[in-house]
């Protein structure tokens, strides 16, 4: 538990700064930052690390990056980490590209959940946004489906003038798929100038948007482990989340999370600086239990989105 009553067991580890596209939110000229192996975490050490955190109350963990499927190594590491005894549940957030030859592999080491970003359906906008080809990420989403993973979902961060056309054409693709579609909204994660009145479209507007054509009845099935809110379309059935990061009030009351960094820190909150450093203890034996209490210990009540937060390394540094 930590400070504020939040029962904290969900670990999001980044295993890689790199990342194959450029999302206008995140890193638009493309990214050639500290991404070297070197100071990446190996499998075994990513291994301990869950372990620790199992000892400190953490069941449930998540590999994202970055893009994680860059790392060679990637199904080593979750299966290394399905292995740990109090694993509860392994999911994946990925951005598609390269999922279709990696999804029967995957499965097989223990990975139960995977989010796969698309911010578009028409090629052009989703390269305009992204750098990257849309059928890629279909054909990925079309494997996952095929080898079974439980569960399976799209993600969507909304930007005004950019995708707001595609929220439709994303509902009934969802719907067509039978996968949920989470829309969330724009964060100052990387850079701060993404974020500005023009281009900010709040969750609130795109439910107004659907409501249009659709009616919204609350869906009451928790899905996953994230902030989402969920509603059903009753006519064309889809199942869409609404991720209200920037103007939902409550949407730290219900944190579960605490991030690892591709080169080993421990991020309280996406939204505020302060990171603890496992390397030290990682390599010389320390307490790495001890150094997850602390963490859980120092979490903020809430992100400082709406202060004067300015991020100090980029979302793919710090794990989506
Ligand atoms: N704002 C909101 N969502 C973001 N993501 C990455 N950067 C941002 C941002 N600045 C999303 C990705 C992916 C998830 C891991 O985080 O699109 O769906
Ligand atoms: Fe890559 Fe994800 Fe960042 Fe897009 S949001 S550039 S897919 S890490």
């Amino acid at each position: 538990m930590d400070p504020f009553g939040r029962t904290i067991d969900y670990l999001r580890i980044s295993v890689t700064d790199r990342c194959n596209e450029r999302c206008l939110y995140c890193m638009p000229g493309g990214y050639r930052g500290w991404g070297q192996k070197e100071s990446h975490l190996t499998p075994g050490e990513i291994a301990r690390i869950v372990e620790a955190a199992v000892g400190a109350g953490f069941r449930k963990f998540r590999l994202t990056g970055g893009e994680p499927l860059l790392r060679r190594d990637i199904v080593e590491i979750a299966s290394g980490i399905q292995k740990v005894p109090g694993v509860e549940w392994l999911a994946l957030s990925t951005n598609g590209i390269l999922l279709a030859p990696l999804a029967e592999e995957l499965r097989a080491a223990g990975i139960s959940s995977v989010n796969i970003s698309l911010d578009a359906l028409s090629p052009e906008t989703y390269r305009k946004i992204t750098g990257g080809p849309v059928e890629k990420v279909l054909e990925g989403i079309h494997a996952a489906q095929a080898v079974g993973f439980p569960s399976i979902k799209l993600n969507c961060v909304l930007m005004r003038g950019i995708n707001e056309g595609e929220i439709w054409p994303l509902v009934e693709f969802a719907a067509g798929h039978g996968l949920p579609l989470r829309f969330i909204e724009l964060m100052p994660l990387t850079r701060t100038d993404v974020l500005n009145g023009e281009n900010f479209f709040p969750v609130a507007e795109a439910e107004s948007l659907l409501s249009r054509r659709d009616t919204l009845v609350p869906h009451g099935e928790k899905l996953g482990n994230g902030p989402a809110r969920y509603r059903r379309l009753e006519k064309t059935g889809a199942v869409v989340g609404f991720i209200g990061a920037i103007t939902a009030p409550d949407f730290c009351e219900s944190c579960n999370k605490v991030r690892l960094t591709p080169d080993g820190k421990l991020r309280p909150c996406l939204g505020r600086h302060g990171e603890l450093d496992l390397l030290p203890a990682l390599r010389n034996g320390g307490d790495l239990a001890a150094l997850f209490q602390e963490t859980v210990a120092n979490k903020p009540k809430d992100h400082g989105f709406s202060e004067s937060y300015k991020p100090g390394r980029p979302m793919t540094a710090i794990g989506g």
